[in-house]
C-alpha cells in the first residue's frame, strides 16, 4: 500500500518534469534586456573525450543547436550563439522578447549518463522614451484638478509618483488611474505645489519625468499691524496690511468710502478725523480672489490730558483763527 503510494509520486513528479530542476545549468531563470546577451551556464566539467552529442532546445521542440561531428545551427539561431562544446555552456547575443521560454541542454557523452538541464528566459524590453503630461493652465487652489500621465515605450509593470522626492499614497485629494498611468489630484492645493516624479519601470530598468506645479492660491484673510500699537494724538501711526497670496497680492485701504492704496497708510500726526474703522482688502490678480480685514484706529491718549490737549487745541486753533 504505502510502497504503491511511494511509486506513484515518484512517477508523477517524473513525468510532469518536477524532477528535472535546473539540473547541470547553474540558474533555473535568467532575465534578459531586448539587444543584449544572455549567457546559460553549466556546472559540467569538461570530459577527455568529446561528448558524443550536445543539444540545445527552445521550447521543447526548436532546435538551437546540435552538435555532433557537425553543427546545425537552427533557424534565427544564426550568428546569435556561441557554444562551448567542452561545457555546453551557452550564450545567446541580440535577444528578443521572442527568445523568451524554455531551454533545455541534452549532452550525451561516451559512457556514462545522458546530462540534462533547463532554464527560463525571461527577455524583457527596457522602458525608455518616458513622458508626462504636465499640466499648463493656471492651477487655482481649491478649484482646479488635475490629471497627469505618465507614458513610455517599452514594457511598463509598474508606474510610481513621487513629490519632492517622498512616495504619493492615494487619498482624499490624491487618486491613480489606468493602472497607476494617470495621477489624479482634486482639489488641488497650495501643499501641491513642488516637484512631481513619474518612475516607469519593470524588472530590468526605470526612467523617470518629472514635472513642476505652481498651484496659485489666496490672498488668506489680511492681518494689519498698527505702529505703534497704542497711537496717541499728535503721533505718527502706520497701518500695514499683509496676506499670504500667490502671486503677490495687491492692497488697498477703504477709510470713510475714501480708497487709499496699500499695503501701508501712513498718518503723519494722528487727528480726531483719522479715527475710525480702515478696511484693508487683499487682491490676487490670478485666482481673482478678494479677503478683506477691519482695522479700528482708537486715540490710546491718557484720558485727561488727552482730552486737556484737545481742549487747548482747539482754543489755540480758534485762537489763531480769531488772530487772523
Ligand atoms: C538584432 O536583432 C534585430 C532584430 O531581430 C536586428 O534588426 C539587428 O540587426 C540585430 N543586431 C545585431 C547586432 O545583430
Ligand atoms: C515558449 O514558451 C513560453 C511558455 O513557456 C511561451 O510563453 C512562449 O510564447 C513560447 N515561445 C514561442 C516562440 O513559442
Ligand atoms: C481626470 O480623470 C478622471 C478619471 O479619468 C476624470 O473623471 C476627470 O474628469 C479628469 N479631470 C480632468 C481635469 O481632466
Ligand atoms: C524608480 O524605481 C526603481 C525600481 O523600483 C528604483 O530602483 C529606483 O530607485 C526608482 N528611482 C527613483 C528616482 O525613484
Amino acid at each position: 500500500m504505502k510502497n504503491t503510494f511511494l511509486c506513484s509520486v515518484v512517477l508523477v513528479l517524473l513525468s510532469t518534469g518536477l524532477c528535472h530542476g535546473s539540473g547541470v545549468i547553474t540558474v533555473d531563470f535568467l532575465r534578459g534586456a531586448t539587444g543584449e546577451s544572455v549567457t546559460f551556464t553549466t556546472s559540467v566539467k569538461p570530459a577527455a573525450e568529446p561528448f558524443l552529442a550536445l543539444t540545445w532546445s527552445f521550447n521543447t521542440t526548436v532546435n538551437v543547436v546540435t552538435s555532433t561531428s557537425v553543427d546545425i545551427v537552427g533557424q534565427g539561431y544564426e550568428n546569435r550563439i556561441v557554444l562551448d562544446k567542452s561545457t555546453g555552456s551557452l550564450v545567446l547575443s541580440n535577444v528578443t522578447e521572442k527568445d523568451s521560454g524554455e531551454y533545455e541542454l541534452i549532452i550525451i557523452p561516451h559512457g556514462g549518463e545522458h546530462i540534462q538541464g533547463t532554464v527560463e528566459l525571461e527577455v524583457l524590453t527596457a522602458v525608455s522614451n518616458p513622458s508626462i503630461s504636465c499640466p499648463t493652465e493656471n492651477l487655482i487652489e481649491g478649484k482646479s484638478s488635475v490629471n497627469i500621465t505618465c507614458d513610455a515605450d517599452g514594457l511598463v509593470s509598474s508606474t510610481l509618483w513621487l513629490k519632492d522626492g517622498k512616495p504619493l499614497v492615494s487619498g482624499d485629494r490624491f487618486s491613480f488611474h489606468h493602472g497607476n498611468r494617470v495621477l489624479s489630484i482634486s482639489p488641488i492645493d497650495r501643499k501641491d505645489t513642488g516637484l512631481i516624479l513619474c518612475n516607469v519601470s519593470n524588472a530590468i530598468s526605470y526612467q523617470t519625468a518629472e514635472c513642476r506645479l505652481h498651484v496659485y492660491y489666496g490672498p488668506d484673510k489680511p492681518t494689519v499691524t498698527q505702529k505703534p500699537r497704542r497711537a496717541e494724538m499728535e503721533e505718527k501711526v502706520s497701518l500695514s496690511c499683509f496676506a499670504e497670496s500667490l502671486p503677490e497680492a495687491t492692497f488697498f485701504w477703504t477709510f470713510r468710502n475714501r480708497k487709499i492704496p496699500g499695503p501701508v497708510v501712513h498718518i503723519k500726526e494722528m487727528e480726531e478725523h483719522h479715527l475710525g474703522a480702515y478696511t484693508c482688502t487683499a487682491r490676487n490678480a490670478v485666482t481673482h480672489r478678494e479677503a478683506s480685514e477691519v482695522h479700528r484706529l482708537r486715540d490710546s491718549s491718557p484720558i485727561i490730558s488727552g482730552s486737556m490737549s484737545m481742549m487747548v487745541c482747539t482754543v489755540l486753533t480758534s485762537g489763531a483763527l480769531m488772530l487772523i
